[in-house]
């Protein structure tokens, strides 16, 4: 049996992989974690009697109560998702906490040499090559779970990188695919949640609809697969089912189909180099149904741009855009900005900042700090 910690089990993607983990009979759920959620901690427990059950906010555990189970103990703090990421007992982490919150937990995995199935795409926009270093270092395996990630990773599936030409992500194209530039001024926190093919945390929803959400994916990309910005490209894809391709040398081009649905992703992580049948959904060919590519908008969606930005510059950059985005975010869905000013804080924040080519985790964990406080000084101004 493989005993898994799943870090953010009450989130979207955690709640799907706790279906794909009861789905495999090698699999035993061994950790969870939750913050806001503890109620649905709770049920996930009584369900699924994991060794250790974690809520990282103090705060909301100090006013909840736990279901006593015998087989559970639950552990109080953000430390403690470190705690689970590192048990001896632990094969697989999946890194599934939204955020930059979750790179400390990611971190201690990676540390201790787990396999990690990565959700948390963050953790490679704020600190890729020191994270990647790490892993070859500690002998931990990163498998990606962003769908995008996990078709480029499935096409280069025994193939030679130096026969890369280039990778290229699709985009849904989020829910403002055909908006106008007056449309997007106005948007509302409800448009900007209602994405069309996927069900998603609020952060990465939005995400979607400015497209920093590709913007986060190609630096991911940069680091994950060791490859210049410059291959690295976006296509709009609204049918959200070839999850991105690789073109090679000789113009052969491989992509990946499935229809979106993150258990997918998830499951090939879980049960890499072998494939399982699982609770996923399949593609039906007797049914007619037609694919689309467009080549993105930059001037509706600049966000694209910082992306290439960062994923060309390294150092400090990530960490920055990373922080300001998930501080102008959060401004955005309680209404204390609107949706255009998301990106327009980032880029003006990410100008100002104090460009180091190669920091240490220390020094990226203060210019995170430093960026949601200068999101907030933005605010006010
Ligand atoms: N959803 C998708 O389809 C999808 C696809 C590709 C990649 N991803 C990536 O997967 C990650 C999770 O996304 P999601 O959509 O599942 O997000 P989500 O639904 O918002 O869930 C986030 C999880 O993280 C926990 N969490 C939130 N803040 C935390 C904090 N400060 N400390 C510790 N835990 C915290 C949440 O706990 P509570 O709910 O208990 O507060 C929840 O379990 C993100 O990095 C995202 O970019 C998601």
């Amino acid at each position: 049996m493989r005993k898994i910690a799943i870090l953010g089990s009450t989130g979207s993607i955690g709640t799907n992989a706790i279906q794909v983990v009861n789905s495999l009979d090698n699999y035993e759920l061994f950790a969870l974690s939750a913050h806001s959620k503890l109620q649905v901690l709770g049920e996930q427990v009584i369900a699924n009697r994991p060794a250790f059950a974690v809520a990282s906010d103090p705060e909301t555990a100090r006013k909840s109560t736990f279901p006593d189970v015998d087989e559970t103990d639950f552990l109080i703090g953000h430390d403690h998702l470190e705690t689970i990421a590192s048990h001896p007992d632990v094969d697989v982490v999946l890194a599934a906490i939204v955020g930059a919150a979750g790179l400390r937990s990611t971190w201690a995995a990676i540390e201790s040499g787990k396999q990690v199935a990565l959700a948390n795409k963050e953790t490679l926009v704020v600190a890729g090559p020191l994270a990647m270093s790490l892993a070859k270092q500690r002998n931990a395996t990163i498998l990606p779970v962003d769908s995008e990630h996990s078709a480029i990773f499935q096409a280069l599936n025994g193939e030679n990188p130096k026969n890369i030409r280039k990778v290229i992500l699709t985009a849904s194209g989020g829910p403002f695919r055909n908006a106008s530039m007056d449309e997007l001024r106005c948007a509302t926190v409800k448009s900007a949640l209602n994405h069309p093919t996927w069900q998603m945390g609020p952060k990465i929803t939005v995400d979607s609809a400015t497209m920093m959400n590709k913007s986060l994916e190609l630096i991911e990309a940069r680091w994950l697969f060791d490859l210049p910005a410059e291959k690295i490209e976006v296509v709009i894809h609204p049918q959200s089912i070839v999850h991105s391709l690789v073109e090679f040398v000789d113009g052969s081009v491989m992509a990946q189909l499935s229809p979106p649905d993150m258990k997918l992703p998830i499951l090939y992580a879980l049960t890499y180099p072998d494939r399982s049948s699982g609770p996923t959904e399949k593609l039906d060919f007797r049914e007619a149904f037609h694919l689309d590519f467009q080549p993105p908008d930059f001037e509706k969606f600049p966000a694209l741009l910082l992306g290439s930005e960062v994923a060309r510059n390294g150092g400090t950059t990530g960490a920055v855009l990373n922080a300001a985005n998930e501080a102008a975010v959060a401004a955005f869905l309680n209404g204390q900005i609107g949706f255009l000013d998301i990106t327009r804080a980032c880029r003006d924040v990410l100008k100002q900042h104090d460009f180091d080519p190669s920091p240490t985790l220390d020094q990226l964990i203060s210019m995170d700090l430093w960026a949601r406080k200068e999101i907030n000084k933005w605010i006010a101004a």
